[in-house]
């Protein structure tokens, strides 16, 4: 991990620009098209060095001085805890800053997910707290104010249902017409219907994520349409917020491990870069290790993690957790990195994995959608293995909140016979206080 301040960032002052991760081209910041000319590689920003008012360098503790003193509050992103460290996101956005607010997620921990997962240490992120209840509003909040600033008429995506739900909030806001593209029969109810109340015009595909993103990079290019995926480099800016406001959160204190879900990469890639950035401009003075975890039955990534990257695989996902429902995820290449400079594992649950870790998130009162529960069933695996010891400090991200999947807390609580473990059944009673006294007998019994 040798990247500088200098490789990392333009000059102070200076415009930010949009680089190709594959052959270096260079771009202003203000190009709507999604990959390089050149080479079809995947953009990122290169943002201008933080520094003060009067134009001094700012990093460790000066750079983290600012963001105690939230930068964002004198700005349209009002308490927002993405646009706290707009220098590190988008210093040159100004008045097109369309801030919900989002962010200020908490950092939870819970007795009953410790014993579960063999991890004293182990803290929740819980991203579920956004205003739409995932982690891409911290990437949307950032894709719509660029969508603003280069006056793009309308917006698109291809979803699993979080990113087109989040999109569709936000163009709202905005003002700008949104497109999203999701796949027929596999977007959760409440992501849907999120989409849908918040006037996004909705297709659905009759094909899979992976069709949709295709079809929607086409479309982008053909139309004009500002594409919001998490390939836009814009979307990830924002997303690194997730990590620097962990890290603030624990006083810089890197913790051992931090562990995500895994689909597209996206997410992966923003944390990437905001570790490389934030240990480039002394923020932080260690890495943490990165733990990707995607479901068994959509993980590309693990296999080819588990072949030292030698080959970028593509399959036909199957899962229930549709969110992380992707079978070859756009953002490989940067995740690798990602991975790579941060001692990174990639693993992979099962359905059950997933499930099980989800029912015991649910009970806490803590609560999630199926894919973040990945990251928890990840921890317990990795403990099982003797990678994860009891004492570490592991922050699991959780992605998306409980009601976006109701379908699921439906058959789990409701509906599959015989009940499966942690199942919870209401109990029809007809309107009379004696029915009332025999539950109370029998929770009596219970406990
Ligand atoms: N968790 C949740 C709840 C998600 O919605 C997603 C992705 C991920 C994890 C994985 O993040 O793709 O950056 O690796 N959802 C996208 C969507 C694909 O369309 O909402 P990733």
């Amino acid at each position: 991990m040798a990247s500088g301040v200098e490789q990392l960032f333009q000059p102070i002052g200076a415009p930010a620009i949009q680089r190709c991760a594959d052959c270096s081209s260079e771009y202003s910041e203000t190009i709507s098209t999604a990959v390089c000319a050149a080479c079809g590689g995947l953009l990122e920003i290169r943002n201008p060095a933080p520094a003060d008012a009067s134009g001094s360098a700012l990093t460790g503790v000066n750079l983290r001085r600012t963001f105690a003193q939230d930068l964002g509050a004198r700005t349209l992103g009002r308490g927002s805890g993405v646009w706290r460290y707009e220098s590190m996101v988008m210093p040159g956005a100004g008045s097109a800053i369309t801030s919900h607010p989002e962010g200020n997620t908490p950092l939870l921990s819970r007795a009953a997910l410790a014993r579960y997962t063999g991890c004293d240490g182990l803290l929740i992120k819980h991203e579920g707290h956004n205003p739409t209840g995932s982690f891409k509003d911290r990437g949307m909040t950032a894709g719509v104010t660029q969508a603003v600033r280069i006056q793009a008429s309308a917006v698109a995506c291809a979803s699993t249902g979080n990113t087109s739900a989040s999109l569709a909030a936000y163009a709202a806001q905005a003002g700008i017409a949104g497109l999203v593209f999701v796949p027929s029969g596999q977007v959760a109810l409440g992501k849907m219907m999120q989409t849908l109340s918040y006037g996004a015009r909705t297709l659905i595909v009759r094909g899979d994520f992976d069709d949709c993103l295709r079809l929607v990079q086409e479309s982008a290019s053909e139309l004009g349409v500002y594409l919001l995926n998490s390939i836009n480099p814009y979307r990830l800016e924002g997303q690194k917020t997730i990590v620097l406001e962990l890290l603030q959160q624990l006083e810089w204190e890197v913790p051992d491990f931090i562990v995500l879900p895994a689909g597209n990469l996206g997410n992966t890639s923003a944390f990437g870069k905001a570790l490389r950035e934030a240990f480039a401009l002394g923020l932080i003075n260690k890495l943490p290790r990165l733990i990707a975890v995607q479901a068994a039955g959509a993980a590309p990534f693990a296999k080819s993690f588990n072949e030292q990257f030698t080959t970028r695989y593509k399959v036909k996902a199957d899962t229930l957790a549709t969110a992380i429902k992707i079978g070859d995820p756009a953002s490989h290449n940067r995740a690798v990195q990602a991975i790579r400079e941060n001692n990174g594992l990639v693993l992979s649950a099962t359905d059950q994995e997933i499930l099980a870790a989800k029912v015991v998130i649910d009970a806490t009162g803590v609560g999630c959608e199926p894919a973040s529960a990945a990251s928890v069933a990840g921890v317990r695996q990795l403990v099982q293995q003797g990678v994860i010891n009891a004492t570490d400090r592991v922050v699991a991200v959780l992605t998306g909140h409980v009601l976006k999947d109701p379908g699921i807390l439906a058959r789990i609580h409701q509906e599959t016979e015989p009940p499966p473990a942690g199942a919870n059944r209401p109990i029809e009673i007809d309107a009379d206080v004696r029915a009332v006294a025999r539950v109370i007998n029998s929770l009596r019994t219970i406990h």
